[in-house]
């Protein structure tokens, strides 16, 4: 997408109106300055109303409304919530929950993820849509399914169930190396064939953790499979338009940094919270995961909201300014536009309550005013677009530590994400630009690297933590990193990656217990060269060779180093126990 002006819009669904108010919308849409629309993320019922029926004349009449008005459209694959007929049909195609429920259709994104009914309905309507539309003038981007594992991320089904068999048959080839790796000799877990394996449902207590984050890689994959399906369509008949499906932030479901190579152009969804005060330091390191997936280049924010959700207990409306105030921080963390849920707020329907462009008050209002304005702002700051966003700080996020973490049965529940934003927010606070990297990723741009909660490391991810300090840059790891391998094994003899491991000779310490504090934000003070409150976490650390910059002052590991360093010429490798 070659642009040289801020792209400013949204989700567009005319089927929700009559005839007349599509024209006065392309009206209001010029004088928002609106760019482009995203059209037909929910349209499946009608475009094909019956199974095989095809109707596509109101939106050949919707895109060359918009096209004579001016607006580009990023068509959608309408994919996002099959019609009544497929869940009437095919109540196998239905997803099911962990305890066995089979979810009723009613609502949207009612499809099992591995369901090939699904997949072959889903196809041909694409196939439909994008031998229509593919060359159409209007068409600049195609957007395909919507917020992927937004209601659904993991089934349960009996097709879930045998997609997840092959999935494992292909990773690990033999049962033999599946008993292996699943450490099925605790608790008389053996398999004897690969038929014996389900999907981890509920159980009498805790399940196989190998079990459940294979479990978890499958359920992304699963996901992925249906993007890359449709994209394939898309490829064959629109070769030059660019693909992309909308991202949801820090979403545990999906494994972004595996989905972002298969992605034209980034793009999120993002709704900070009004009512938090802390919710633009969430929101500044989504916008920065954001460019960091599509490796620095331009990404697009497809979602945001002028006002208030719908969707939480209480929603608060945006104060004004600060719609303005989160659509800058996008644009100045590497977006190149500024798309909103939705132009028109609906009249009716479960999202009835939710802000829009066009309020349900109309235009004299504060919220279309702050829209036109800002309309009018961003088409004044088309220099921006494609300027680089330079960072010599990274983080390291991992889908896998994320997982493992928060499973049951562990030293203790650990907030992952929440626990990578406090490293994030102490950047944040001193104007400090970030990056996002993948553990095992190449890290040579950055003067500091820090890995948080790291908790899974495989021995790629060991030897690059391990080289950042070695060639003279600053490496600081996080307490509880490098516990498991990517098997979720734990690396023995001494914590911190194993006996005699990169890590522990880099870090020069190693971790001999884990003290966990009563609550994540209880404190443990810290005493020495950097005094200090830690919280949350205390461990018994072993220096070999660092020194203790910081001792905790009390608690179980009372006296024993918080925060070590071990200083290797123009580097320095620190370690970080709370
Ligand atoms: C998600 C969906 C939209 C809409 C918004 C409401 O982002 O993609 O269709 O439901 O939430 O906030």
């Amino acid at each position: 997408m070659t642009i040289d002006s801020v792209r400013f819009g949204g989700d567009y669904n005319p089927e929700q109106w009559p005839r007349e108010v599509w024209d006065e919308d392309v009206a209001l849409m010029q004088r928002a300055g609106v760019t482009s629309a995203s059209v037909g993320i929910f349209s499946w019922a009608r475009l094909e109303p019956r199974p095989g029926e095809y109707d596509f004349d109101w939106l050949d009449d919707v895109l060359d409304t918009l096209h004579a008005g001016g607006i580009r459209v990023l068509l959608a694959t309408a994919t996002a919530s099959p019609p009544a007929w497929l869940a009437r049909l095919h109540p196998e195609s239905l997803p099911v929950t962990i305890d066995g429920t089979r979810l009723a259709f009613g609502s949207r994104q009612q499809f099992s993820p591995s369901s090939s009914t699904y997949r072959e309905h889903a196809a041909r309507l694409v196939e439909q849509l994008v031998r229509r539309y593919g060359a159409h003038p209007a068409v600049e981007a195609w957007h395909v399914g919507n917020e992927y594992g937004c209601h659904v991320v993991r089934s349960y089904d009996a097709e879930s169930a045998a997609a997840f068999r092959e999935w494992l048959r292909a990773r690990y080839g033999t049962i033999e190396h599946l008993n292996d790796v699943w450490a099925t000799a605790f608790w008389s877990q053996r398999y004897d064939s690969f038929d014996e394996v389900g999907v981890p449902a509920q159980a009498p207590t805790f399940r196989n953790p190998t079990q459940l984050i294979d479990f978890d890689r499958f359920s992304s994959d699963a996901l992925l499979d249906l993007y890359l399906m449709e994209k394939r369509i898309i490829r064959e008949h629109s070769p030059n338009i660019p693909v992309t499906t909308n991202f949801m932030g820090f979403f545990a479901g999906a494994d972004y940094w595996r989905w972002a190579e298969h992605v034209d152009v980034v793009s999120d969804d993002m709704y900070p919270d009004p009512a938090d005060p802390r919710s633009h330091i969430s929101a500044a390191a989504v916008r920065d995961l954001m460019r960091s997936l599509g490796r620095g280049r331009p990404w697009l924010l497809m979602e945001q909201a002028t006002s208030a959700v719908n969707w939480r207990e209480r929603n608060a409306p945006k104060p004004a300014g600060l719609y303005r105030l989160l659509s800058l921080q996008s644009l100045l963390r590497g977006a190149d536009g500024i798309l909103h849920f939705q132009w028109r707020q609906s009249a009716a329907g479960a999202e009835k309550f939710h802000s829009a462009m066009v309020p349900h008050a109309g235009t004299d209002t504060r919220v279309f005013r702050e829209v036109a304005a800002l309309g009018a702002e961003l088409g004044e700051l088309g220099e921006l677009v494609g300027q680089p966003v330079p960072a010599e700080v990274a983080i390291v996020l991992d889908w896998d530590s994320w997982r493992a973490v928060e499973q049951e049965a562990t030293p203790a529940q650990i907030d992952y994400v929440e626990t990578v934003l406090r490293w994030y927010e102490g950047f944040l606070r001193r104007g400090v630009t970030v990056d996002f990297v993948q553990p095992g990723g190449d890290t040579d741009a950055y003067r500091l690297l820090v890995a948080p909660v790291l908790h899974v490391a495989d021995d790629r991810a060991l030897a690059a933590l391990a080289a950042v300090p070695e060639r003279g840059d600053v490496l600081v790891v996080g307490y509880q990193s490098a516990v498991l391998d990517e098997n979720l094994h734990v690396r023995l003899g001494g914590y911190l990656g194993g006996a005699g491991g990169p890590l522990q000779r880099a870090l020069g310490v190693w971790v001999e217990e884990f003290a966990p504090l009563p609550a994540a934000d209880a404190a443990a003070a810290l005493a020495g060269e950097m005094p200090g409150t830690g919280l949350g976490w205390q461990e018994t650390v072993r220096v070999v060779d660092a020194e203790v910059v910081a001792r905790f002052a009390d608690g179980f590991a009372a006296g024993g180093p918080a925060i070590t360093r071990r200083a290797t010429g123009a580097g320095a490798a620190w370690y970080v126990a709370t």
